[in-house]
C-alpha cells in the first residue's frame, strides 16, 4: 500500500491538470483544513471543493497553511441556482472571499441548469477569467448533448468535465465526447464512495501487485488518463490514495475491472440531474 507518490498530469492545451487530487465533500472545519494541508504536504497538487460543500473557508485555510499555494490547483464549483451572469459573478467573488485566495485555479459549473442559457453562463465565466478572478473554466455532470452545446456556446477552452466515474458505472460515451471536445475527464466518487474496498476482483488484483483494492480502482482510472479526486477524512489514507504510479495493470486486468460495470452502478443522482447518457 505504499509506493511512489510522484505526481502525473493530463496536459490540456498546455494546462497541467494533476491526475490525482483530493475530494473534500463532507469534510469541514479544522478536520478539513488539516487533511488539505497534509495532502499538499505529501504531494497532492489538486484540491476539489464547491460552493455547495460549505467548506471553502476551511479548504482555503489548508491550502494557505501548506505554504505551497502557488503549486496547487484549487477547483471550486458554482451552484446550479447561481448560473445567471450577475449572480455567477457575485457568487465567485464570494467564493474568493471564503477561500481567502487571490484566484480560483479552476472554476466549474457544478450541475447544468436548463433554466439559464449555457452561452450566458459560459460568457460570464470567460469574463471572470479575462478579469483575472479565475485561471481556467470547465464543467461538471455534463452529458454528451450538453458537451456539444457547451462547445458551440463558447470559444473559451473548457478544461474538464468532472463526472461520476468508477468501475461499477460504464461512462464510455461521455468519456469519448469529453475527449472529443478537447477536455480532460475528472472522475468523482472514483472509489465508489469506498465500496471498492472489499470488492473481490479488486482485492484479488491488488494482492498480485501488493496494492489495496482502492489503489487498483484508482489506478484503473488514471491508467486510462482519467484524473481522480478521491476523498478521505483519514490522514493515513492520503498516502494510499496517491501511491498509484509505481505499478501497472495488465490489459487483462483492465478488461476484468471494466467488466464490473452494472446497470444500477450510478451513485450520484438528484432530482436536478440531467438525462444521463
Ligand atoms: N461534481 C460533482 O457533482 C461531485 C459529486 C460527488 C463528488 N464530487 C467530488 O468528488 C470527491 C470524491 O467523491 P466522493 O466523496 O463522492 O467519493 P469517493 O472519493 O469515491 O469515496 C469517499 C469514501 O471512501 C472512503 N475512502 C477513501 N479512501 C479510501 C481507501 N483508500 N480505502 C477505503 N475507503 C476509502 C472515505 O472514507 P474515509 O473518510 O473514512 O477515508 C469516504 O467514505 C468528493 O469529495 C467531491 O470533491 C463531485
Amino acid at each position: 500500500m505504499t509506493g511512489s507518490t510522484s505526481q502525473s498530469f493530463v496536459d490540456i492545451r498546455g494546462f497541467k491538470l494533476p491526475l490525482v487530487g483530493l475530494g473534500t465533500w463532507q469534510l469541514s472545519g479544522r478536520d478539513c483544513t488539516r487533511v488539505v494541508q497534509q495532502a499538499i504536504k505529501i504531494g497532492y497538487r489538486s484540491i476539489d471543493t464547491a460552493q455547495m460543500y460549505g467548506n471553502e473557508a476551511a479548504v482555503g485555510e489548508g491550502v494557505r497553511a501548506s505554504g505551497l499555494r502557488s503549486e496547487v490547483m484549487v477547483t471550486t464549483k458554482v451552484q446550479p441556482e447561481r448560473l445567471a451572469p450577475h449572480d455567477l459573478e457575485r457568487s465567485v467573488k464570494e467564493s474568493l472571499v471564503r477561500l481567502r485566495l487571490d484566484v480560483i485555479d479552476l472554476l466549474l459549473i457544478h450541475w447544468p441548469n436548463p433554466r439559464v442559457p449555457l452561452a450566458e453562463t459560459l460568457g460570464a465565466m470567460a469574463n471572470l477569467k479575462h478579469d483575472g478572478f479565475v485561471k481556467q473554466i470547465g464543467v461538471s455532470n455534463f452529458t454528451v448533448a450538453l458537451i456539444e452545446q457547451a462547445v458551440k456556446a463558447t470559444t473559451e477552452p473548457l478544461i474538464c468535465n468532472q463526472i461520476e466515474c468508477h468501475p461499477y458505472l460504464n461512462q464510455d460515451k461521455v468519456i469519448a465526447a469529453t475527449r472529443k471536445a478537447g477536455m480532460a475527464v475528472v472522475a468523482y466518487s472514483p472509489i465508489a464512495r469506498g465500496s471498492a474496498k472489499g470488492d473481490a476482483v479488486l482485492e484479488r488484483i491488488g494482492k498480485v501487485h501488493g496494492k489495496s483494492a482502492a489503489q487498483v480502482c484508482l489506478r484503473w482510472l488514471t491508467q486510462q488518463g482519467v484524473a481522480v479526486i478521491p476523498r478521505t477524512s483519514k490522514i493515513e489514507r492520503l498516502e494510499e490514495n496517491i501511491a498509484l504510479f509505481d505499478f501497472e495493470l495488465t490489459d487483462a486486468e483492465m478488461k476484468e475491472i471494466a467488466g464490473l460495470a452494472r446497470r444500477d452502478g450510478r451513485i450520484v443522482d438528484w432530482s436536478w440531474s440531467p438525462k444521463w447518457d
